[in-house]
């Protein structure tokens, strides 16, 4: 097996049994969990129906033949596996590394299981060396921006090809640089009040495994 990432994707995609409505995740190690699912579609012949949490993934599940539905026509989802930024000891972790973090966090949310996948490197012991994305609508942003400036939290606009990002969801990404959130449940429960904020990537309680992948291969964590 060639890196870590493929090894937790496809150890992700053993828990993934006939039946179930799947959640595909978002992000360079989703991406092989996906793959592995789409090869058990074909050779195995997997019956299952997914709901993504992006459009890069839609259009990978759709090119692997994974029979998709829309997260609106699916009274909740049995099982998804995802990527994540960082996870610490308590299972919360932060996403959104790579702008899905709304989509990604609606699926979570109508999930009864979620699984996330990372290499060694992203667990931590404190949350926050990462980047916190946080999602905003584009109306009032530069406002929201200059009270996280305000805050101290050290706002950046994420930028792509040189411009403002624009989500999936079409909102814009602000990325705050607090090198160390001392208290994840406080800081969510801030910026879920904070009007204009559409989603953060904070995940709390979410999940109830961990599949790190390191060097002699995957482990398992459970809660
Ligand atoms: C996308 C995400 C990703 O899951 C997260 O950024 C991890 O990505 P990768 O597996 O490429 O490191 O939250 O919004």
């Amino acid at each position: 097996m060639s890196n870590l990432k493929q090894q937790v994707g496809i150890k992700a995609a053993e828990f993934v049994r006939d039946g179930m409505i799947v959640g595909l995740g978002t992000g360079s190690t989703a991406y092989y969990f996906v793959e592995e699912i789409g090869r058990r579609v074909k050779e195995e012949g997997l019956q299952i129906t997914a709901v993504t949490t992006s459009h890069a993934t839609y259009a990978q599940a759709e090119g692997l033949g994974i029979p998709l539905k829309a997260i609106d026509d699916v009274e909740y989802v049995d099982l998804t596996v995802d990527g994540a930024d960082e996870v610490d000891g308590h299972f919360n972790g932060i996403k959104g590394g790579g702008a899905a973090l709304l989509m990604e966090k609606i699926v979570a949310v109508n999930s009864k299981d979620c699984i996330w996948i990372v290499d060694e490197s992203k667990v931590v012991e404190t949350l926050g060396a990462f980047k916190l994305p946080v999602e905003v609508v584009q109306y009032g942003a530069e406002n929201l921006f200059r009270k996280f400036e305000e805050k101290g939290y050290h706002p950046a606009f994420r930028v792509t090809n040189g411009q403002r990002h624009i989500t999936d969801m079409k909102n814009f990404i602000i990325d705050l640089d607090l090198k160390k959130i001392p208290d994840a449940v406080a800081l969510a429960n801030e910026l879920d009040q904070t009007v204009g904020v559409v989603e953060h990537g904070l995940f709390i309680g979410l999940i109830s495994k961990v599949i790190v992948g390191y060097s002699d291969g995957p482990k398992i964590i459970e809660k």
